[in-house]
């Protein structure tokens, strides 16, 4: 013996038992499961899964563009992929969200025969 003593850590007199164990469990993943159930209703609310248009018209319920043949003149290139910053026309950014994602997103291209 070196004659040290140990430190003495005041007890608070609580002892963890299985009874509480009984208790604390189910309340635990009662609030995991609200916790997720929460910020997947909050995520849902801004953005629902699965939608290809992130970012055009978001305020409108639809998003529609109309031309008329006779004004498209030799060839015109609309965005498929939802990410032109011209949009309903391609600006090339389908390529970045091709490279990024791995998806094969392109436009399309209408043009006189001729052109
Ligand atoms: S930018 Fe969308 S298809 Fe080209």
């Amino acid at each position: 013996m070196s004659g040290h003593s140990l430190p003495v850590v005041p007890s608070s007199g609580f002892k963890f038992t299985k009874e509480h164990l009984v208790v604390a469990v189910p309340v635990a993943v009662v609030a995991a499961a609200g916790g997720f159930l929460v910020s997947h209703y909050l995520r849902a609310g801004s953005c629902k899964k699965g939608q290809v248009n992130t970012s055009i018209s978001k305020d409108s319920p639809k998003v529609v563009h109309s031309f008329d043949m006779e004004d498209i003149g030799t060839k015109a290139v609309y965005c498929r992929c939802w990410k032109s910053k011209k949009f309903p026309y391609c600006d090339g950014s389908h390529a970045k969200h091709n490279e990024e994602t791995g998806d094969n997103t392109g436009p399309l291209i209408i043009k006189k025969r001729d052109a």
